[in-house]
């Protein structure tokens, strides 16, 4: 009845979508350097439901909105209470009815699926316990920039296989860059995800691997990704995980072990001392100021695209 589309993983796209929205974004940020955006979403509204806490997504999206001449209503834990004082899908039902689109950050991955089964309008995953797909679009512009291109390029995951390790394997995948993934064993990507994205890699002659030696995933990376070991809603496991991580710390004896000229990137917020030091977060090869600012511009074009 009512036509919309959704973006709750990039495993949704095709390869020629994922590459129209990553250069629209590029083309996005050009124009916004270059003096700013046309209003191309004048008088838009988006509804942003946070169920955790977040800096980088709210203040992205909220600008990213004013930018292209909409509006950004934040929502947070208190004043909704999804799926606490009112159903997700009654949430969803009158929420659509105030607003052009519906970014959501959530716990569990279903209630987002529950969101735009019952949403008029389009609903974007800001983040769930699953995938981070807007962070992986972001962090392609910023490999793209770093190295000039994307197809062929090594990028190596070190830590846990979460939520962004997941949306980022499958970009990799979508660019045909190859991803290896370096992960203690019971914390590596999960078989279906594993499976889809070297799907996705068969289509473009990327690749997929998961190893568990941290030192071999960086041998021969361009770029090397962490982030926390513990996301989110996971803090009863803190006591069990630290102690399995900390081989898989990126710190500058790991990466001594790298190319010179490999560079680090992490989707913030850091746990300095944890998954990465500060000699490797404030080194020069550190890309991260970057790819955080990337998240903007990545936002616009998934707006664009969803909201126009
Ligand atoms: N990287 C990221 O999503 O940051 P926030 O949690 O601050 O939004
Ligand atoms: N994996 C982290 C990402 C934060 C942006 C988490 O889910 O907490």
């Amino acid at each position: 009845m009512f036509s919309k589309r959704d973006f709750l993983s990039l495993a949704d796209l095709t390869p020629a979508e994922f590459n129209e929205w990553l250069h629209y974004a590029i083309e996005l940020k050009r124009e916004w350097k270059a003096g700013g955006n046309p209003p191309l979403l004048k008088n838009k509204t988006l509804g942003m439901i946070f169920t955790k806490p977040s800096l980088r997504t709210r203040v992205s999206f909220e600008m990213a909105m004013r930018h292209l001449g909409g509006h950004a209503l934040y929502l947070g834990p208190e004043e909704i209470g999804l799926g606490k004082r009112e159903s997700v899908a009654d949430v969803a039902r009158v929420l659509s009815r105030f607003v052009d689109g519906i970014m959501a950050r959530v716990f569990a991955h279903s209630d987002l699926v529950t969101l735009a089964q019952f949403s008029r309008v389009p609903v974007i995953n800001g983040l769930s316990d699953a995938s981070h797909p807007c962070q992986a679009l972001g962090d392609m512009i910023t490999i793209y920039e770093q190295r000039g291109a994307l197809k062929g390029v090594n990028v190596s995951f070190i830590g846990d296989a979460n939520n962004v390790a997941t949306e980022l394997t499958y970009a990799c995948a979508y660019s045909g860059a190859h991803m290896t993934l370096g992960c203690p064993a019971q914390y590596q990507l999960g078989a279906e995800e594993l499976a889809k994205a070297q799907w996705i890699a068969a289509q473009t002659g990327g690749s997929v691997t998961q190893i568990n030696d941290p030192r071999a995933a960086i041998e021969a990376a361009d770029v090397v990704y962490t982030d926390t070991w513990i996301s989110m809603g996971q803090e009863a496991e803190a006591a069990v995980k630290m102690p399995v991580f900390m081989p898989y710390q990126v710190n500058a004896q790991l990466m001594s072990y790298a190319r010179p000229d490999t560079i680090v990137m992490h989707c913030l917020p850091a746990h300095r001392g944890q998954e990465i030091t500060d000699e490797v977060a404030d080194h020069a090869n550190s890309a991260i100021w970057d790819q955080a600012e990337n998240r903007m511009h990545a936002q616009k074009a998934i707006l664009v695209k969803l909201l126009k």
